[in-house]
């Protein structure tokens, strides 16, 4: 058994009389007991509102809160604390870039870069400011074949370009973007990039500072934290010059009858009482990942990526969405089987124990552009294993004669 894999608790659990095996990572990830304990410690001793009182239960949550942000300053080696503003999710983050930054900036003509690959949270807020503003909302496009993308589109970002905003790694396709190829082609025209990162931090060392984004985003879930907490890390001089996305409680300096004036950042972006519970876990999660390594990371992935791709290509009716080169994909197998839709193969999976995702993965551009508007999606994470991985390719070769066909 994975070695990591008694640390969390759901992982060792057996549901409808079945050992779960957990393959639905990229859509939220499990959580470790120091992670769990982490939070449970926190509210049985420290639970307070921080930067709100002098008495100790509220000065212990702003350390944490405090601390949890050193963390992610290192995590992903931000310049310093002030880069990094908390969010609900990833979501959140591209949000505030959009209405914050994008709309009172971006005119008739300019032009928005992303790629077709995203995830919703990565469109529908472009979709908003290219309404709003008269700004046009362009693509980037994939090789449908092999999911990279084609360069020729590169061209897209020009001189009216004044956002490139592109995912580090597709949680449809597994494949990381040349993202710094993007960012430096972007700046090149003054273009400012965003990168959502959040199926890339789970799987890679992230260094914001080498990347050189702008704007970098992902979410806590996906890596072992709670859910409702992300992350939006900014450039200081952008962070600096862009009004508040929400107002109220925390982010202000003073309140006068009819005037504010706002607290530096990353106050001014950080309204009402914040999720100390979930920056807790965030912390708990990176620490535990550090232990972990992303060598072993990066490790576990291939060795689990190579058996079930070279696996799932050979099962008659199995059908892998972009790239099938093993190196390329980081935890991430989406596919479709002929003739069964998406949910009866997730449903007769769930039947022997296995969580998978069907659907749409929240990207129906990509699914429109690639002509499979649902697929089924396989996520293992560093706590899956190699005994897991033949379960599963053992129940999938049953899918289509459950389905009624001869193979
Ligand atoms: N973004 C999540 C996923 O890809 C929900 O499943």
């Amino acid at each position: 058994m994975n070695k990591f894999k008694k640390d969390f608790p759901i992982l060792n659990k057996e549901f409808n009389g079945k050992k779960l095996v957990y393959f639905d990572n990229a859509a939220t990830s499990q959580k470790p007991n120091s992670v769990l304990n982490a939070v449970y410690e926190y509210n049985t001793n420290y639970n307070g509102n921080p930067h709100r009182a002098a008495h100790i239960l509220s000065v212990k949550a702003t350390e944490e809160y405090e601390n949890s942000k050193k963390a992610v300053k290192e995590f992903i080696n931000a310049e310093g604390t002030e880069n990094i503003i908390y969010t609900k999710n990833g979501s959140e983050a591209m949000n505030l870039i959009a209405r914050s930054f994008a709309e009172p900036r971006l005119k008739k003509g300019d032009k928005i870069v992303i790629t077709i690959a995203e995830h919703h949270s990565n469109i529908v807020p472009w979709q908003r400011v290219a309404e709003k503003t008269g700004a046009i909302l362009e693509y980037i496009y994939i090789d449908k074949e092999t999911g990279h993308l084609l360069e020729e589109d590169f061209n897209k970002i020009d001189g009216n370009t004044k956002i490139v905003s592109m995912l580090h790694v597709s949680n449809v396709l597994g494949i990381k973007f040349p993202v710094e190829k993007l960012i430096k082609k972007a700046h090149e025209v003054g273009a400012i990039t965003i990168v959502d990162g959040a199926q890339a931090v789970p799987h890679m060392k992230v260094d914001v500072k080498e990347l050189d984004c702008d704007f970098y985003t992902f979410s806590g879930h996906k890596m072992l934290s709670s859910l409702g907490i992300g992350v939006l890390y900014g450039k200081k001089e952008i962070l600096n010059s862009i009004e508040p996305f929400l107002l109220g409680g925390d982010m202000i300096e003073y309140v006068e009858e009819q005037s504010t004036t706002f607290a530096e950042i990353p106050f001014k972006f950080e309204a009402g009482t914040q999720n100390v519970e979930g920056a807790v876990s965030l912390k708990a999660a990176i620490d535990y990942l550090k232990n972990v390594g992303y060598e072993y990371i990066e490790n576990n992935n291939r060795e689990l990526m190579k058996y079930l791709l070279e696996e799932m290509l050979q099962i008659p009716g199995v059908n892998v969405i972009g790239t099938k080169d093993y190196k390329e994909k980081y935890g991430v197998i989406a596919f479709t089987i002929d003739g069964v839709h998406p949910h009866d193969v997730a449903t007769i999976l769930d039947n022997y124990g296995i969580a998978i995702r069907s659907g749409h993965h929240c990207a129906q551009p990509l699914g429109k552009y690639l002509g499979v508007p649902a697929s089924n999606r396989i996520s293992p994470y560093f706590y899956n294993d190699m005994e897991e991985a033949k379960y599963f390719i053992e129940k999938l070769k049953t899918v289509r004669s459950v389905m009624g066909y001869g193979s």
